[in-house]
Order: C-alpha cells, then sequence, then structure tokens
C-alpha cells in the first residue's frame, strides 16, 4: 500500500541585504514604475559577500524542522532545488546535509530552474509512497544575484535571493486521512532552451555565466503551458477549481499569475503573492509564498493547494496538496 507525504511543517529564509527598485535604477537604465507595472516587483533580498546557498537553505530548513516538531536525526532525505549550488560538486543538498547535522539517507539537488520546487516535492513524494525513506527535507534555495548580470536591465531587476523548505512525512492514508501531497504534473521542452538559459557551464566554459532570457517569448509561452499544467493536476486528482482554497504559484511576474488566475477562473484573493517584496527567486519562490500563507494564517491544514511553475529548459508543472 502506497504511503502519502505529508507536509508536518515549512520554513522560509530571505538575506537581510535589500534591493529595491530605485536602488536599480542607479546601477542601469531603469525605473521603479517600468519594474512595477511590468512585473509587480518593488524590492528584492540579495546575498552579501560569503552567504551561500547553502547558509540560506539550512535557515529555512531549520525554521521548517521546529515547525514540525522534528529535528535533524528524524530526517532521512535531503533535496535541495537549485540552479545556484555552492559548488559544482558534491552537491548542495549534501552540503546542507552535514549543516543540519542530518546522517541518514540520502540527499541530492535537483535542477529544474524556476520548476525546481515543483519537481523536487513530486520526486519526494514518491520517495516516500514506496516507504523507503520516511521523512523529507524539501527545500528551493537560490543565490541568482550571484548569476545576474548586473549590466542587463532586462533580467537583473527580476530576481532575488532566499530559500523555503518543506518537511514532509510518509504516512499511511489512517493517520493522513485526506492530507499530503495529491497529484504532480512535470513536463519539460528542451527545444526551448533558447529562451532562457546560463551561458556558461562546467563543461562548456569552465565558468558560471550570467541569465540570458527572452522575456517575451518566456512570457508568450507561460500562460497556457501553466494552465495546462494546472488542468491535469486538478482533472487527475477529481477535483475543479471551485475546490480549491489557495493559489501559490512561482512568482516569476504578476502579470503572469494574474493571466492564469483569469484563465482558470479563480479569485485574486485566493492567490498568495510574494513577488512585491521579494521578486523572482527561482526553485525558492513557491516554499516562500506558501511560507508566507501558513504564518499569516491563510493556509490552513485541510486547505486544498495549487502550485505551479515554469523555468528554464523549458521546465513547467504543477502540484496539488492538502495542507
Ligand atoms: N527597464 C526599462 N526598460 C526595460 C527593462 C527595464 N528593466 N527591461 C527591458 N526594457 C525595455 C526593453 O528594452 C524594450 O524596449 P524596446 O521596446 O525599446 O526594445 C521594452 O522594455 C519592452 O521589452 P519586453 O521584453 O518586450 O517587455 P515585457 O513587457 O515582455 O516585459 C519581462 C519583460 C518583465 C521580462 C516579461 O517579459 C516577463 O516577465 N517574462 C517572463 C519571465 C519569466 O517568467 N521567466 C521564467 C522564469 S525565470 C527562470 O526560470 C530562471
Amino acid at each position: 500500500m502506497l504511503k502519502k507525504a505529508v507536509i508536518l511543517g515549512c520554513g522560509a529564509y530571505l538575506p537581510e541585504k535589500v534591493l529595491t527598485n530605485d536602488d536599480l535604477s542607479k546601477m542601469v537604465n531603469t525605473s521603479d514604475e517600468w519594474i512595477r507595472e511590468r512585473t509587480g516587483i518593488r524590492e528584492r533580498h540579495v546575498v552579501s559577500e560569503g552567504e551561500l546557498t547553502s547558509d540560506l537553505a539550512v535557515k529555512a530548513a531549520t525554521e521548517a524542522l521546529e515547525a514540525a516538531g522534528l529535528t535533524a536525526s528524524d530526517i532521512d532525505l535531503v533535496l535541495v532545488a537549485t540552479t545556484t549550488p555552492d559548488l559544482t560538486f558534491p552537491s548542495t543538498a549534501a552540503i546542507v546535509q552535514a549543516k543540519l547535522g542530518v546522517e541518514e539517507g540520502a540527499a541530492f539537488d535537483i535542477q529544474a530552474v524556476c520548476t525546481g520546487f515543483v519537481y523536487a516535492l513530486s520526486t519526494a513524494e514518491k520517495f516516500l509512497a514506496t516507504g523507503q525513506h520516511r521523512r523529507a527535507l524539501v527545500i528551493g534555495a537560490e543565490t541568482f544575484s550571484r548569476i545576474l548580470d548586473w549590466e542587463d536591465r532586462a533580467t537583473c531587476v527580476l530576481f532575488g535571493d532566499g530559500a523555503g523548505a518543506f518537511v514532509l512525512e510518509a504516512q499511511d492514508s489512517e493517520t493522513a486521512g485526506d492530507r499530503g501531497v495529491m497529484q504532480s504534473y512535470l513536463r519539460c521542452d528542451g527545444r526551448l532552451v533558447d529562451l532562457l538559459y546560463v551561458d556558461g557551464g562546467v563543461s562548456s566554459s569552465q565558468s558560471t555565466g550570467h541569465v540570458r532570457m527572452q522575456g517575451n517569448k518566456v512570457f508568450r509561452e507561460a500562460v497556457i503551458r501553466i494552465s495546462q499544467a494546472m488542468e491535469k493536476v486538478m482533472a487527475d486528482a477529481g477535483v475543479s477549481v471551485q475546490d480549491i482554497d489557495w493559489f501559490v504559484p512561482h512568482q516569476a511576474n504578476e502579470r503572469i499569475i494574474l493571466g492564469v488566475v483569469k484563465k482558470l477562473d479563480l479569485r485574486r484573493e485566493q492567490v498568495i503573492s510574494t513577488i512585491a517584496g521579494q521578486g523572482n527567486t527561482s526553485a525558492a519562490s513557491i516554499p516562500l509564498a506558501y511560507h508566507a500563507g501558513v504564518s499569516d494564517g491563510r493556509i490552513k491544514q485541510g486547505d486544498l493547494v495549487l502550485l505551479e511553475a515554469m523555468g528554464g529548459g523549458l521546465t513547467w508543472g504543477a502540484a496539488l496538496l492538502r495542507a
């Protein structure tokens, strides 16, 4: 009998340093008005010198463990969704595992850019369902500020740094009731790599490279693909849009989010949005937004929550869970 992956707690961490739109307008030819109107972003957090992706991940994971009432010794699977690892190897998950003091089980990174958290959640759910692992830390953590071209106004205004984490436990259906990850749906179309990529890497340039994006082309792909993924998970779970309590989207652009809301007939009040104060934190944005919804009391145990993301690859996907 397959087990269910139930969320026991979540955590979040944002670096202290804040970069406002006005700060950016002193660095590149942009304005607060342009950024707010086109994206909904007002400010974003960025790491300071020496602050690593694993540091953000550990802080978010520590809060998630506390919220779950667990300690590192209870965890036997650590997944880190990131595009901005500390090192080429080992995985950031291995580094996080050691920093947290987790000694059991497996740890590895998931690389699906902004869709990374949906990929990681779906992966963890399957590892827990078989009973092979009992409790997972699923973390989205990014220091995108390190791979931005700070002279490219088309990309540097969009992203921010941060981390969010879930603790998931494998439970049998009697204990879980209707809680847990219900469905997920993952996609990739590698033919669209040119729309959004980093122009460097280990085997190509032996350098890190910078984010390159044809933003308007990504934008055109976004609403339709994201909506299809959301419709697929709802259909597979046998629920309709009227059943959804909260929509926790990847925070890429407020206009994409509102486009999806309109297309699916969701209500604006159902959206958990953090984009104004955080920008696009890539794989961290969904757990950061989920954490915001839990912290202010909007997302309550038993609520039906729909997640979605799209990012480099192109990758995209959706997940449905009962909190
Ligand atoms: N400030 C002022 N002007 C700017 C800026 C800026 N920061 N950036 C671009 N412009 C200019 C452009 O040069 C262009 O000028 P032109 O008309 O003279 O050539 C004009 O603004 C319009 O540019 P567009 O790119 O067409 O603007 P658009 O309305 O599409 O908005 C944006 C750009 C915000 C990037 C939008 O396309 C978007 O959000 N795209 C999707 C991003 C996304 O979802 N990415 C996926 C996730 S990220 C990941 O996976 C890593």
